[in-house]
């Protein structure tokens, strides 16, 4: 039986990814899905895949009036708003904090803080109205990055620890009518692309694979799909009901990576 039949969501940065990942799976177990995504292209893409089950808004998450016309438009398409999914982001290729010039700290803070935290606020300020009178919830992208070092740069990882703030914070404040929870993938095979200027991309940067293989217990990269039937759950409420401030990880179990050598037989 579809699990999200009658949902309607909205996922940012949903065109490429997790987000994309995410859309089609919530398509697949019954929602309809509102996708604040870049560009034209992704809009189509979505479009040609699953029709009338979309609504595709083209915007930028940094931009107040954008995340308003995202969640308006899912409300006058699909009649309401179940569950919001800010997503979008961008990454620092955890390039070294002494590698950024004093003088340009103030700017590439800017840039980084505006997508993956404030595009994040902005989400969840213009969803409460509607989410409030679903009485639904808020499925935040959170990160590996979110607990640990070492999975990017400072900022990046500086970003993704101030969510776990904002969770609980929102979690306390929301309640009870808004559950506010999150996913934190790890290492995904994902085009997850930088700061204005740099064109590098995550999966192509060389020998990702077997870095995140040789350092989680699980042993191999996930993919997209890994993460999204989590965000199926914490969006049910027929699932997940008495949950709000929980973090689940998908990360191939960072937390019990340890020091010493792996048992005989795993990857
Ligand atoms: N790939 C990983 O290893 C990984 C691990 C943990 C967490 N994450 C997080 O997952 C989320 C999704 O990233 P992904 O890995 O799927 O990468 P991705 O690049 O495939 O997806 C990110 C999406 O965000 C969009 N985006 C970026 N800036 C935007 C803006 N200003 N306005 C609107 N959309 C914007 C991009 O167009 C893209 O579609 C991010 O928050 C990322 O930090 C990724």
């Amino acid at each position: 039986m579809a699990r999200l039949e009658g949902y309607s969501a909205l996922v940012t940065g949903g065109g490429k990814g997790i987000g994309r990942a995410v859309v089609d799976r919530f398509v697949a177990e019954g929602a309809r899905v509102g996708v604040l995504v870049r560009s034209q292209s992704d809009a189509d893409t979505l479009l040609a895949e699953h029709g009338a089950f979309v609504a595709p808004i083209i915007g930028d998450v940094r931009n107040w009036e954008d995340n308003v016309k995202a969640v308006q438009t899912v409300v006058e398409r699909f009649g309401k708003l179940d569950t919001l999914i800010p997503n979008a982001g961008v990454y620092d290729f955890s390039d070294p904090f002494e590698s950024i010039d004093g003088a340009d700290m103030a700017e590439k803070y800017r840039q980084l803080f505006d997508v993956n935290v404030l595009g994040y606020l902005l989400a969840a300020r213009a969803g409460i109205d509607a989410l409030r009178a679903s009485e639904g919830s808020i499925v935040f992208t959170l990160s590996s990055s979110s607990f640990y070092p070492g999975g990017g740069g400072t900022l990046y990882v500086s970003s993704k620890h101030a969510l776990v703030g904002t969770i609980k914070q929102l979690a306390f404040e929301l309640a009870p009518e808004i559950r506010v929870n999150a996913v934190a993938p790890g290492g995904t095979r994902t085009g997850l692309g930088g700061l204005p200027g740099d064109d590098r991309a995550l999966e192509e940067i060389e020998g990702f694979d077997a870095m995140v293989a040789k350092t989680v217990p699980l042993g191999f990269l996930s993919e997209p799909e890994d993460h999204a039937g989590l965000y199926v759950t914490l969006a049910s409420r027929a699932d997940s009901r008495f949950i709000t401030s929980e973090i689940i990880r998908s990360d191939g179990g960072l937390e019990v990576r340890g020091g010493g050598r792996r048992r005989k037989g795993s990857k």
